[in-house]
């Protein structure tokens, strides 16, 4: 499952030739980090930010970096500098003014964000055009980009409607000339009101932990009701998480995260998958549960099982799923059948009985697919199952948004796992070089986006799907 290209680049021997020789640059191999979250994760780096005047958003912006620990370099406006300077007092963290609008020499930043929740009109998008022409050269391999804006259908003005959703086309180019150097760039709408919550998700997309997440939208609203507490370290701890088909692949990955960062977790897969199971549920200190989701009984004996241990459920992730892929002309009843009935029916009938238990603040995450946004030659029924995913949390979001729960989908791409070893050598080699950033992701990339989206602090975040796909060429 190891991307042969990257190994070589580990050699320098190698990479010089390949240089001479004239052949296209190998995938930089992504800087990741799958450690336990920690308080300052942007580890003194250098943050330039740019905004066309202060905004509402300005102090939280100032906020997020001098909490997380990294070192701001603004642009000259007495205003921000007023805000940047007052915060980042508290923290050690006083921003340096850039020199008639440039970096220091040899500074390469790690981070590059830039408000435009203030654009009014299609104009003001040359500012945001020169602001990543200055700078986006310096900016460091596996860098972070984020652009922070208001979501288009709030705005009342048609222009500037417009010009907000212009930006999305922005960070989509961006992300595709940026990816060579395993950087990412995303676009985070965050709407009116919603500020507070804007803090941990782009503590998040500027971390390591988003390496696999660039080229996409991501909305902030205020629909999901919360007074809960929003812990920097072991967000989860005190919560008890659900991980279906969790015996192997990424929703293994997923019970190993969610446990590092203080969850209970219930592992469960189908009968027969007891012995990686069992390993893994010694080594997180988890329960077992086998049991096939698509029996009719699933969700009761789910329920049962929690109930009789005095718990309640306060993390879904429904991620067992399975793949039977036939050109539709050639696939029969069954393999329709089955992949509809694990990977969307057994999900609608399962979550319907869990509700019952699940507490306040709880998260539901499902896996879709970007075959389930894009569709896939000889996947109908993946296609399909992952599509009605999507449809069903969009559905779901609003009606339990009050109870303080938030629903959302993520939509990993090609990530290394058994699933993906068994497609033939030629397709992986092709599928794994179909993105931004030249290749696959690992099932760690999807566990840590989704142990983010159900933590607290993702309360901003409801009926979305979030694309793990390092900029899939072909998809949304
Ligand atoms: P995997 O095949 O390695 O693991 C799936 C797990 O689900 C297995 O442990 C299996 O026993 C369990 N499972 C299957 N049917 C079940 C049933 N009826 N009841 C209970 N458990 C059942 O798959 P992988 O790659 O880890 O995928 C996990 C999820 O991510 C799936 O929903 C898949 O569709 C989705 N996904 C995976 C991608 C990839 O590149 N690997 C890409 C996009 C989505």
């Amino acid at each position: 499952m190891n991307d042969y290209m990257i190994q070589l680049t580990k050699n320098p021997i190698i990479t010089k030739l390949i240089k001479k020789i004239g052949l296209p640059n190998p995938p930089v191999e992504l800087h990741r980090n799958n450690n336990p979250w920690e308080e300052r994760p942007f580890n003194d780096q250098p943050v330039v930010i740019g905004q066309m005047s202060k905004t509402a958003i300005t102090k939280t912006l100032a906020e997020t970096i001098a909490k997380g620990g990294g070192n701001p370099f603004i642009e000259n406006d007495d205003d921000i500098l007023n805000i940047f300077s007052e915060v980042g007092h508290g923290y050690g963290r006083l921003p340096q003014m850039l020199v008639q609008g440039e970096l220091p020499e040899k500074l390469t930043p790690k981070m590059l964000i830039f408000d435009a929740s203030n654009i009014q009109k299609p104009e003001d998008l040359n500012q945001v055009y020169a602001f990543f022409k200055n700078h986006l050269r310096s900016l460091a391999i596996c860098g972070r980009v984020v652009i922070v804006s208001r979501p288009p259908d709030t705005q009342k003005d048609i222009s500037t409607a417009a010009a907000s959703r212009a930006l999305e086309g922005f960070i989509r180019a961006m992300a595709r000339e940026i990816g060579f150097k395993g950087a990412t760039a995303n676009i985070v709408y965050v709407a009116p009101d919603s500020e507070n919550r804007l803090e941990p998700v782009i503590r998040f997309l500027l971390s390591e932990r988003s390496a696999y997440i660039t080229g996409q939208p991501i909305n902030v609203n205020n629909q999901v009701i919360s007074d809960e507490p929003i812990p920097k370290m072991r967000p989860l701890d005190g919560k008890t998480a659900l991980i279906t088909g969790a015996a192997q692949g990424i929703g293994a990955a997923i019970a190993r995260t969610m446990a590092r960062e203080g969850a209970h977790v219930i592992i469960m897969d189908r009968p027969g998958e007891d012995i990686p199971a069992g390993k893994l549920a010694s080594e997180i200190n988890g329960n077992l549960l086998f049991c096939d989701i698509t029996e009719p009984s699933a969700g009761n004996k789910i329920v049962e099982m929690i109930q009789k241990n005095n718990n309640g459920l306060d993390i879904v992730v429904h991620n067992a799923g399975i793949t039977r892929d036939k050109l539709l002309i050639n696939m029969k009843p069954d393999i329709w059948d089955q992949v509809l009935h694990v990977n969307f029916r057994a999900i609608l009938n399962v979550n319907e009985k869990l509700l019952s238990i699940m507490r306040s603040n709880g998260r539901i995450v499902c896996l879709s697919s970007v075959s389930g946004i894009a569709g896939n030659r000889g996947q109908t029924n993946y296609s399909t199952s992952k599509a009605g995913v999507i449809g069903f949390i969009s559905a779901l979001a609003p009606k339990v948004s009050e109870k303080g729960i938030a629903v959302n989908a993520v939509a990993p791409g090609f990530i290394e796992t058994q699933m993906t070893a068994q497609i033939p050598f030629a397709t992986q080699l092709v599928a794994r070089r179909l993105n931004n950033l030249n290749q696959g992701g690992t099932p760690d990339d999807v566990a840590e986006t989704i142990t983010f989206l159900c933590s607290p602090g993702a309360y901003g975040i409801t009926g979305q799907v979030l694309r793990i796909c390092g900029g899939a060429l072909i998809g949304a």
